[in-house]
């Protein structure tokens, strides 16, 4: 197979909250790129049927049941890929959840379930995998960010998203620092309005889809797949050069 940058041929990918939305479409566009991926997910269900739709298409999958907040769950896990199929070459810590509150209303229990997903469930993953990468000399993760880490939000209020998105952002930069020079790169994108799960419910709602659309440049939601092809090139040898990066994947939203 002729090799080109953007192929993953040979790589192992974990995809955290793979089973759905975003990172299923993530899973499907790295095992398209020649990847092994291990869909994981909170949801055994949902993992187990993302990793058969990926193998009935022909491509490379292995389901697991991975919640990022359980701290030996993680580092078990991590550790029986590893010693199974080696890597992991790629790390996409894309599992994320809000709670949408007016911050005088959300209460301290919601603020720290946002945080230990968005935030500590990616730190956790990515120290466990992040060890083997360290090992190896080589590796590639890329955090699922979003575009309300990078602005203010206002069109509806989710202070705790906005936090760990943010968070998210410059914890980037800081372990890209960390590992630059040891072969691991470390980025993220950030990402406006997709059709998910996660804002099927914001969506429904006809007012709020117009403000969105009119505070999208290009007048659309992105596609899971379309922040999807970014996360495949960050994760590749495309971006061999590029570390501590958030990628807008907004339609311009970010650029006004
Ligand atoms: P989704 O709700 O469709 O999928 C999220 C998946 O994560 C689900 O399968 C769920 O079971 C899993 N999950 C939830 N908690 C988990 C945990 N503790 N451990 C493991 N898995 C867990 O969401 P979507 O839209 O695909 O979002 C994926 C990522 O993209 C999130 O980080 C989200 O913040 C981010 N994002 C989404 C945008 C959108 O418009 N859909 C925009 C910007 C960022």
């Amino acid at each position: 197979m002729a090799m080109t940058p953007f192929r993953l041929d040979g790589r192992v990918a974990l995809v955290t909250g793979a089973g759905s939305g975003i990172g299923a479409a993530t899973s499907r566009a790295l095992a398209a790129a020649g990847a092994l991926i291990q869909v994981t997910d909170a949801s055994r269900d949902a993992a187990a049927k993302v990793a058969h739709e990926i193998t009935a298409a022909g491509g490379r999958a292995e389901a697991h049941q991975l919640d990022v907040t359980d701290e030996t769950g993680v580092t078990r896990t991590i550790n029986a890929i590893a010693d199974l199929r080696g890597g992991p070459d790629i790390l996409v810590n894309n599992a994320g959840v809000g709670a949408r509150m007016p911050s005088e209303e959300l209460s301290t229990d919601s603020w720290e379930k946002v945080i230990a997903v968005n935030m500590t469930g990616a730190f956790r993953c990515t120290r466990e995998a992040g060890r083997r990468m360290l090992q190896l000399g080589k590796g590639s993760i890329v955090n699922v960010a979003s575009i309300m880490g990078l602005v203010g939000g206002g069109l509806y209020p989710n202070p705790a998203y906005q936090a760990t998105k943010g968070a998210l952002v410059n914890w980037t930069r800081a372990v890209a620092l960390e590992w630059a020079a040891r072969g691991v790169r470390v980025n993220a994108v950030a990402p406006s309005f997709a059709r998910t799960p996660l804002t099927t419910k914001l969506l429904a709602d006809p007012e709020m889809e117009k403000a969105i659309l009119a505070n999208t440049p290009m007048g659309r939601l992105v596609e899971p797949d379309e922040v999807a092809q970014a996360i495949l090139f960050l994760a590749s040898d495309a971006a061999s050069a590029i570390t501590g990066v958030t990628l807008p994947v907004d339609g311009g939203w970010t650029a006004r």
